[in-house]
Order: structure tokens, then sequence, then C-alpha cells
């Protein structure tokens, strides 16, 4: 009887958790590891995308889950120079659209966002203001182009596409979104759905690229 009455509260306990979720948490980890998409998947599916599906939109929290993933990005010295300036609204993603020369303003029309990349001067390469090898500020570059490949990276794994644009007015845009003259406007890089397959790029034979010693 005693028996009986504890498998009961047993079994009754162990309903209660399964309806609440509270045990499920394993099973959403394993959910959320079958969904995911492996790092080598995102690496092969990420291409520079020239053509975007104009009926589909991104939210602000989507991308600002993708600049979070920014910020995990290793800088000089962890001096994370680089910044972001985010273009969703109609007007200013025309304005930007504008500034990227007339085949990239083709090629992204119907992305619902435009991001353009900055990195703030004297920061990565400058130690108490003073440049500390010959490569000085082009460790500010180094970092915004990390910065930018982890976004373009985990926006992939999240189903989005990507072009970085190094074709850019940059006294313009700087006008645009009152960029100090701190900092070195770098890319644009549009955001949103392929509309289509991009093209597969050519890659030179590694070992041209690659000495082993
Ligand atoms: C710094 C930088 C600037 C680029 N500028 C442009 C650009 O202005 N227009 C464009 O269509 N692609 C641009 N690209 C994309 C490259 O052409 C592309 O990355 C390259 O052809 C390899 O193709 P994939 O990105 O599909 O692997 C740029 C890429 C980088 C990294």
């Amino acid at each position: 009887m005693k028996n009986t009455r504890v498998n009961l509260l047993f079994a009754a306990v162990l309903a209660f958790l399964m309806l609440t979720g509270c045990s499920n948490k394993e099973n959403n980890v394993e959910t959320n590891t079958t969904n995911a998409v492996s790092f080598d998947e995102v690496l092969a599916s990420r291409r520079s995308v020239r053509s975007y599906d104009a009926t589909k939109t991104i939210s602000e929290a989507e991308v600002r889950e993708l600049l979070i993933a920014t910020q995990e990005a290793p800088s000089w010295a962890n001096q994370q120079p680089s910044k972001y300036y985010v273009a969703m609204s109609p007007e200013k993603i025309e304005a930007v659209a504008n500034l990227v020369g007339e085949r990239n303003k083709q090629n992204i029309a119907g992305a619902p966002v435009l991001i353009v990349s900055t990195y703030e001067k004297g920061k990565s390469g400058f130690f108490r203001g003073e440049q500390t090898n010959e490569v000085g500020d082009g460790w500010g570059a180094y970092d915004n182009g990390l910065s930018n490949a982890y976004f373009i990276l985990k926006a992939r794994s999240k189903g989005f596409d990507t072009l970085i644009m190094g074709m850019r007015d940059s006294d313009a845009l700087r006008e645009l979104f009152n960029i100090p003259e701190n900092e070195a406007i770098m890319a644009v890089i549009s955001l949103g759905y392929r509309s289509g397959e991009p093209r597969q790029p050519e890659h030179r034979p590694l070992d041209e690229v690659v000495q082993f010693f």
C-alpha cells in the first residue's frame, strides 16, 4: 500500500516536470544540436550574395544577435575598435545603397539591412598613444575584418546572407551617419536572404599560398 502511494507520488511528480518542461533542458539541447548547422556547413554555404529576396524582413533583435557575435572576436590588446552603423529604415537604406556604386546598388536591392563598419583609429596597434610597430592603424583594420568575419559567419549560421562591399563613398557615409573623424570607415555589409544560388568562387590551391617549415 505504502509502495503504491510512493509510486503514484513519483509518477505525479514526473508528469508535472514533463508538463512544465523542467526536465526538458536536455531535450532542448538535443533539439538545438540536431537543428544546428555545423561550422563547416556555415563556412561552405557562406557566399557573397548579390541577389536578395525583397519579401523577407529582419528584425532589430535579429541584427543585435549577430552584432553580439562580433563582441566575441579577438582584437589587439582587447581594444575592440570596431563600430557599426545599422541602416534599417527605408530612407537610410536607400541613402546607403546610393553610396556603394551602381553595380553594388543593383546587387543589394531588396536587402533589408545595410551596415557600415568602422574602427576607432589610434587604439589597436597603439600603447600609450605610441604606435607599437610598423603596422600602425592596420591593426584596427585587421580587428575590424575579424569582427566582420564573425558577423557574416554568425549571419549564415542563422540562415541570413551578406555581401561585404569595399566600394563605397566614405565621405558621404561619414556625413550620413555623423561618423566622427577618429573612425576609419571600412566596409558596407548588406544583410538579407538570398534569392537563388550565389556563384561559387574559385580558390587558389592551398600550396600556392601556404608554406610549411
Ligand atoms: C574587403 C572586401 C571588399 C569587397 N568588396 C566588394 C564589392 O564592393 N562588391 C562586391 O560585389 N563584392 C565585394 N567583395 C566580395 C568578394 O568579391 C568576395 O568575397 C570574393 O569574390 C569571394 O567570394 P565569396 O565571398 O562568395 O567567397 C568584397 C570582399 C571583401 C572581403
